[in-house]
């Protein structure tokens, strides 16, 4: 019995890929390095160990993922492939709908072509669109996505529900991300994003790093406390272990669609992880406050209160661990 992670080398699929083996399970990884790099692998191997089977391939190519499924026994699937890149999938809507929802719709027919009815799902916190109220509960209208990333999340996860409908032998965990951050602690993965980063903290430890000049806040005349946007910052390695609880409760339970939000329930502004960052490293993030940025919403945060009561999950690190481990991965980075 093993667990298939389509996208298992990239940043939340390499974490979760660690603490699947440190729970002992078996893992099969699909990437095929659009967004990853193959280092990723043998830092998995050396944190934890253990061995794996891998697959350079796109989990597009229906071919070689029925080969997977017959090399294997499969028993579930947690999907991480696909293109996160907001500003991106403007420019680029056809890609970022083909790759995500057509690369969902190819392992989900494939999963039912083997009798694997078993699927975890990487949503975000995004689906909400501009929130009707704060803190989220999942409960909350989803709908008025900005940017093609974002309605890919809101339509597969329509997709999950109508196949639930269909046949209600599935057993479907929707995980609606919030803002992911940090690495695992030995540094020796952590998020590598491609060319200038668009997220808060990799920019912020490039700045630290000497790589960027300075940080641009995009906008500080938001309605929060100090007229930055507040987002709730949740440290990789704990959404990691989200996965795990999501994995036993649809093992134990059987036949359920399950949505929970992976949040900590606290929001922070971008001056707050400025000064936190500062604080944890003793490194000086320089920064300038400029216009804000389209489609950027003013404050989300997570009610975490359903995944600490139905998965027994709750996020344990705290915003010092968050910077710190950003930044240990950054200076380990440096080093080699
Ligand atoms: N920000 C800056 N300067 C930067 C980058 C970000 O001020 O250089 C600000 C943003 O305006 C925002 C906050 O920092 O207020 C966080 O921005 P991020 O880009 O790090 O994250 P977002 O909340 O915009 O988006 C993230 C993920 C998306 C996901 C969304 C869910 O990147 O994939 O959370 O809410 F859809």
């Amino acid at each position: 019995m093993a667990i298939l992670l389509p996208g298992g080398a990239g940043y939340i699929g390499s974490h979760t890929a660690i603490e699947l083996l440190k729970k002992g399970y078996e893992i099969v990884i699909i990437d095929n390095f659009s967004n990853s790099n193959p280092k990723v692998l043998e830092a998995i191997k050396k944190i934890t160990g253990k061995k794996f089977k891998f697959y350079e391939m796109d989990y597009m190519d229906r071919e070689k993922l029925e080969k997977v499924f017959e090399e294997n026994k499969i028993d579930a699937v947690i999907n991480f492939a696909g293109y996160k890149a907001v500003g991106e999938s403007v420019q680029k809507p056809i890609e970022y709908y083909t790759n995500n929802i057509s690369g969902a719709l190819v392992v989900l027919d494939t999963m039912r072509k083997y009798g694997c009815k078993k699927f975890i799902f990487s949503s975000s916190a995004t689906v909400y669109g501009d929130p009707e109220t704060i803190p989220l509960t999942e409960e909350c209208r989803t709908g008025g996505t900005t940017n093609p990333y974002g309605t890919t999340k809101l339509f597969i996860e329509q997709i999950l529900k109508d196949i639930y409908k269909s046949d209600n032998t599935w057993d479907i965990c929707i995980l609606r991300y919030f803002n992911p951050v940090g690495a695992h602690e030995s540094g020796l993965i952590g998020e590598e994003p491609q060319g200038i980063p668009n997220n808060l903290m990799p920019y912020i430890v490039r700045v630290a790093n000497g790589e960027l000049k300075e940080l641009s806040v995009f906008g500080n005349d938001y309605d929060t406390p100090d007229g930055t946007g507040v987002r709730d910052y949740i440290h990789v390695v704990d959404l990691a272990k989200g996965h795990i609880k999501a994995l036993e409760k649809i093992d134990k339970e059987g036949q359920g669609l399950y949505i929970y939000n992976l949040g900590t329930g606290t929001g922070y502004s971008v001056l707050d992880m400025v000064k936190a960052f500062e604080k944890a490293t003793g490194k000086e993030v320089a920064y300038k406050i400029a216009p804000r940025r389209p489609g950027d919403i003013a404050t989300c945060y997570a009610d975490p209160k359903k995944a600490k009561e139905e998965l027994g999950w709750v996020a344990e690190k705290n915003l010092e661990d968050m910077c710190k481990d950003s930044w240990n991965y950054i200076i380990n980075r440096n080093n080699h």
